[in-house]
């Protein structure tokens, strides 16, 4: 059996790590890692793969940066290449990025299965591109492994077959528990007592360069009563750098390997971001999030996390934060199997639902030689 990850952009790194090790332990399954260099800078890509231990990938397709349109069609013609030359029995995409989109794609039309993990989840935005993303994807797979519960209703009402879905948990906590006791060793010792936590890429976030101004603003005004630490993803430090932005009083840091910000992150006093994986990492270490977008695709992080949606109110942000200065923050828990043990639910899904392809395509045999 050959079954084939792709990753792409630095989000998937942590969440296919823990399912390439688990689906290791099966002795029929052989592993095919594709990257497709949707990021190729070595603190946005090597980096994560040294340090969660992923094996060097198999194939990189070299794609980097483009428009949505560029980068997913090269991605599309290159990895058909790959489907064709190895023709794998099932491929695992992860997440919501271009890179899963365009994988899935091929797979569907080669009638190759596909498998997507974290699927189900819906900001019901679909200004978003990762909105886009996560609905094809989900329309295309054969296997979907929804990180909680309300990503099976989503896909539900979207007529998705529900032998299809499986609930497994998030697989970003599995990475999180494996990595936290490395992560803790490696907070340096001179960071100040307290302190906000701060990253944000979205384009609805850095793209206006006017909004960006109010939102440095902020930040600046904000760190006069506590420092912030600002690693800066690559989009947003070009177009800081082309709005002109002053980022003074601010620590601004280049984008941080997986180890060292997951420290950062534990003893953050508050973390402000845009991303999706920090809400949920900051939902499971118990750290106030302020999430300055007007939804999530991960509601449980704001029902049942720490996690509560600023939106565009920066008003709502700065009360916030003051209160968790003051000491008064909210109290979440942890989301259900979000326990560390999902690649292994994934594995033992996949081992089954190929060994019961197999004896079909065996039985399938056997009656045709038999006719
Ligand atoms: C992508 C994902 C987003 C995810 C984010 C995490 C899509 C649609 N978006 O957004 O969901 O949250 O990754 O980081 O797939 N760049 C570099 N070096 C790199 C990669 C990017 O300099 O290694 C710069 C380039 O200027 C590039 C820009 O960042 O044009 C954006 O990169 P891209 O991969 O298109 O999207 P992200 O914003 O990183």
């Amino acid at each position: 059996m050959l079954i084939c990850h792709v990753v792409g952009a630095r989000p998937n790194f942590m969440k296919a790590a823990p399912v390439l090790r688990a689906l290791g332990q099966f002795n029929n399954v052989k592993q095919l890692l594709v990257h497709t260099g949707q990021h190729y800078d070595a603190n946005m890509s090597d980096i994560f793969f040294q340090q969660l231990e992923i094996p060097a990938p198999d194939i990189n397709l070299h794609v980097g940066s483009g428009s949505h349109a560029q980068q997913t069609a090269q991605i599309i013609t290159r990895f058909e290449s790959v489907i064709e030359e190895n023709s794998p029995d099932l491929v695992v995409v992860y997440g919501d990025v271009n890179s899963t989109v365009a994988a899935a794609l091929v797979c569907s039309k080669l009638g190759v299965r596909v498998a997507h993990v974290e699927a189900g989840l819906r900001s019901w935005d679909r200004a978003m591109p990762e909105e886009i993303n996560r609905i094809v994807t989900d329309q295309l797979a054969d296997l979907l492994f929804v990180p909680s519960e309300d990503g099976r209703t989503n896909l539900l009402r979207e007529g998705v077959d529900p032998n299809k879905i499986h609930f497994v948990g998030n697989v970003m906590i599995d990475t999180l528990q494996r990595m936290l006791p490395e992560a803790t060793r490696r907070i340096p010792a001179n960071l100040p007592d307290r302190y906000v936590l701060v990253t944000l890429h979205r384009p609805s976030n850095v793209d206006d360069p006017v909004w960006l101004h109010s939102v440095l603003d902020a930040l600046r005004s904000l760190s006069e009563s506590v420092p912030v630490l600002f690693p800066v993803h690559p989009r947003t430090r070009k177009r800081l750098e082309d709005a002109g932005l002053a980022s003074n009083g601010l620590l601004l840091m280049d984008p941080m390997p997986y180890l060292e910000f997951l420290g950062l992150q534990t003893r953050a006093v508050a973390v402000i971001t845009d991303s999706g994986g920090i809400q949920e990492e900051t939902s499971f270490l118990g750290i106030p999030c302020f999430t300055l977008r007007e939804n999530t695709e991960r509601p449980v992080t704001v029902t049942l996390g720490t996690n509560t949606l600023v939106g565009r109110d920066l008003d709502a942000l700065r009360s916030g934060l003051n209160r968790v200065l003051a000491g008064e923050q909210k109290i979440g828990c942890v989301p259900p199997l979000w326990d560390g043990r999902s690649a292994e639910r994934i594995a033992t899904i996949i081992a089954d639902s190929m060994e019961i392809d197999s004896g079909r395509e065996a039985r399938f045999a056997s009656q045709q030689s038999g006719s």
